[in-house]
């Protein structure tokens, strides 16, 4: 006879973890080159969440690409509009949320994860960053000067914020499913410290 299933030992992992968000969504945020959207399309799969990726909702309610809207609008232009999609994804239903590696740099846009989300913080090496960036032509950030100077500095600057989330997965170059595993473990974690 299968066994009755207890309310406070839950049956799987993933009961567990489900119980632990209680509706939050998961969060991902870290440097360009992270891994932040195959990671985060895998992890919900494996919860059977549904996957946002904020830079494509940015450029869906721009109608143009993200390097489009650096170029005709601005930096500053960019980030306001990538504050107002994360506060609007972060409400419409528990999701993984891939953020773009300057998001969480906005004060406001931490508090909203803070209040509608468990942060995953995905960290990675410097050397690992740029040969996964180096692979597309896709970041402003990275089309002028030099781009491993560039990725230098924003670590320096972001690392100590990045440090806030909840949780820090070391993201090496290994499969994503690798660090699914780890996100996953670590979230565990937190379900059976609550
Ligand atoms: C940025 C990261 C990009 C994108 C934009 C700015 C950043 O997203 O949002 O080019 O400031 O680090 P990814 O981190 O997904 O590359």
């Amino acid at each position: 006879m299968p066994k009755a299933q207890s309310p406070i030992m839950p049956a799987t992992e993933t009961d567990a973890i489900l119980g632990y968000l209680n509706g939050r969504n998961i969060v991902l945020i870290g440097l360009m080159g992270a891994g932040k959207t195959s990671v985060g399309r895998r992890l919900a799969a494996r919860l059977n969440m549904p996957f946002t990726d904020a830079d494509t909702e940015i450029e869906i309610a721009a109608g143009k690409t993200v390097p489009e809207i650096f170029t005709d609008h601005g930096e500053e232009h960019f980030r306001q509009g990538e504050c107002r999609v994360i506060e609007r994804l972060l409400n419409s239903g528990q999701q993984v949320l891939a953020t773009g590696g300057g998001a969480y740099m906005n004060a406001v846009t931490r508090e909203n994860i803070a209040k509608h989300g468990v942060c995953v913080w995905l960290r990675a090496e410097l050397p690992l960053l740029m040969k996964r960036v180096s692979r597309r032509n896709n970041r402003p950030l990275l089309l002028d000067g030099n781009p491993e100077e560039t990725m230098k500095q924003l670590m320096d600057e972001r690392h100590p914020v990045y440090a806030r989330a909840d949780i820090v997965v070391d993201s090496r170059d290994e499969p994503h499913d690798v660090i699914v595993a780890d996100i996953i473990a670590a979230l565990n974690d937190l379900a059976g410290n609550q």
